[in-house]
This record gives C-alpha cells, structure tokens and sequence, in this order.
C-alpha cells in the first residue's frame, strides 16, 4: 500500500465523489459524462495539490524542515494551497510569485488566490515579467538558510514523483470506485499543466491495470513540448515506486484548446464555464478545467464518441481565479 511505504499527511477527506453531469450530457447529445470532484477539499478552498502536498509536505516534515518555500505564476492556485496546508501543519511558508500573465486588471493583483495568500499568512515574494522564477526561489532559500533554517522547496505545481504520488492514489481511488458503480470509463480527462496529476494517473492506471484512456488537456504548451515533461514525470514516479515505467506508453495529449496561452481563456474555455455552471452548477477555472472540459465538449461535437464511452472528467479545482478574472464573466463588470 502507497500510505505504508511513503509518509503522508492528511488534508482532506477521500475519496472524493463522482458524480453524473447528465445535463450537460443531454445538452451536448453525448455520451454519459462524470465528474470526479477533486476541487472539493478540506482547505481553503480545495483542489488537486492537496493530494501532491500530503506526500510533499510529509516528506519535508519526515525530513526535519521548518520552511517551505514554493513558486509559481501570481494566481498560482498551488501556492495557495500550499500556504495554507502549511499553516495548518505550523511550518512557515514562502511563496515566490512571478507576474507572467499579460495584459491583467486589479484584480488579478489583489483578489482570488492571491488574496488568499495572504489571508492564510504567506510571506509573498513578487518576481518581475522579466526576471528569473528560479534564481528568486534560490535567493529566497539560501536567505532562509542564512537565518538557520531548514528550508524544503516545493516545485512548481508540487510536479516532482513524490507530489504525483498523490494522484498514483487518486488512480486507485477511481478504479476502486468503478467496480463499486458497476462501470468502467472508456475515457478520462485531466488537465495536463506543470504535469504530476497527469503523470501521477498514468502511472496509477498502469499499476491497477486500468483500461481506460487517459487524455492530458494541455493549458500552457504544444504537446511536443509537453511530452517529455510527463515522460520524466512517469520514469521518476515509476523508480519511486519501483515498476517499469511503461505507462509512458499511454501517454495522450490534447494541445486544441491551450491557445493563446497560459491564464488566457478562450472562446472555448468561456463557453465551457458557462455551460457547467448554467447546466450543472459547478464552478470551472478560467485558467486549467475549462480548457479541458473545451477538449471534452469539441470531442463530443464532432463525434469521436459513440452512445456507449462513458467519460469521467476529473476537476481539479481552481475555480478561486474567477474572481481575478471578473471582467470576462461578470454582467456588470466593464
Ligand atoms: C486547478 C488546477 N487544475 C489543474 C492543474 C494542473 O495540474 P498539474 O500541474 O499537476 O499538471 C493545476 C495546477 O496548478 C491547477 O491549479
């Protein structure tokens, strides 16, 4: 069992639920489709990186470390979570936040996750469009080292095999509850961004012997710019776990949808937010899930799927970053 070999603090409660968007389905004149509710969590608000930092964080802590110090873009929904799990386990928490989406209102600056941040008690270190995210997080550490603490750093989107191993679990969380509904999804679809929920799930799958095909939405990179990234991810999770690393085999990305870039919705991505909250009252993100649930939607419309696939798409959260994006949504915002 993945909890004995590897230490693990709880932040949640598991597992999620999944649950029936049928009018969605019907709207669409698609097959079953399923939502695995991965934004619902225990803390601030939830989301996939809770199941990354029970593994990272118990790692740090398993380690004798007494700061963490993370990074990510400005509305980094990682970050926040991060901070706060932080502050839940006492451990000092840095953040180093580069502002590298384009063209944002106020908002963007000072509300959603951002806000969050500091609501949870972050120390925030901002990094210029221009400068390096990387040198910042190794001036931040050895600042901390100076003091004489002992700093643990957290990559971005907590993507490194220990942080997949939350979503190896979560992979046999699905499968377990499969065989409790009685089914077995033909397809499931994820968002494939800094990339240890997608390569977690491979690896997941593979181990459980799942047949379900697994499509990675990319949200910020060509899919062959993508593919060795999540290449890495499985090799380092599977020598982790000490399997073969074939998983790297069922590797599928859909890069339709991730145009003009990373934090910048699109006509898709739009449309997609509209229908899940006007059909079915769930809350996607402007920055990762709509554009995985546009890849479901475009599938659906143009028929790559027959009466009998039943999908399961996997939320991982983020809807906190409406808020920053109030002016694409609201009626009332100009
Ligand atoms: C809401 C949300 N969904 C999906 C992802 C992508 O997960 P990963 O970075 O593991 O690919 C992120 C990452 O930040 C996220 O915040």
């Amino acid at each position: 069992m993945l909890h004995e070999r590897f230490p693990r603090v709880e932040l949640s409660q598991w597992p999620t639920p999944i649950e029936p968007l049928d009018r969605l389905s019907a709207a669409l004149g698609g097959p079953r489709i399923s939502i695995k509710r991965d934004d619902f969590g225990s803390i601030a608000m939830g989301g996939n990186k809770l199941r990354k930092l029970e593994y990272l964080l118990a790692d740090a802590q398993a380690k004798g470390c007494d700061a963490i110090v993370t990074s990510g873009a400005l509305q980094s929904n990682h970050a926040r979570l991060t901070a706060a799990a932080a502050a839940k386990l006492g451990l000092e928490c840095h953040i180093v936040l580069i502002d590298e989406v384009p063209d944002r209102r106020p908002a963007y600056y000072n509300s959603a996750n951002r806000l969050i941040d500091d609501v949870v008690g972050a120390e925030v270190h901002l990094v210029r469009r221009e400068d390096s995210l990387a040198e910042a997080v190794t001036r931040c550490t050895e600042q901390l080292q100076g003091q004489g603490k002992s700093p643990y750093v957290i990559p971005v989107g907590g993507s490194n095999p220990i942080g997949c191993l939350g979503y190896v679990a979560c992979a046999r969380e699905i499968v377990e509850q499969e065989r409790v509904l009685g089914r077995s999804f033909t397809h499931i679809f994820v968002v494939s961004g800094s990339g240890g929920t997608h390569a977690g799930l491979l690896a997941g799958l593979h181990l459980s012997k799942s047949t379900s095909e697994l499509i990675g939405a990319t949200i910020s990179r060509p899919v062959e710019k993508q593919r060795p990234i999540i290449e890495a991810l499985v090799d380092g999770v599977s020598a982790l776990l000490g399997i073969d690393a074939a998983a790297k085999s069922a590797i599928r990305l859909d890069d339709s949808m991730y145009l003009p870039g990373y934090g910048l919705p699109n006509d898709a991505s739009r449309e997609a937010i509209a229908l899940c909250a006007r059909y079915e009252g769930i809350l996607l993100d402007p920055v990762y899930t709509s554009k995985a649930m546009a890849v479901v939607i475009d599938d659906i419309r143009t028929g790559r799927f027959g009466p009998k696939d039943d999908l399961l798409f996997i939320h991982t959260g983020g809807a906190p970053a409406l808020f920053a994006y109030q002016e694409m949504f609201s009626r009332t915002a100009s």
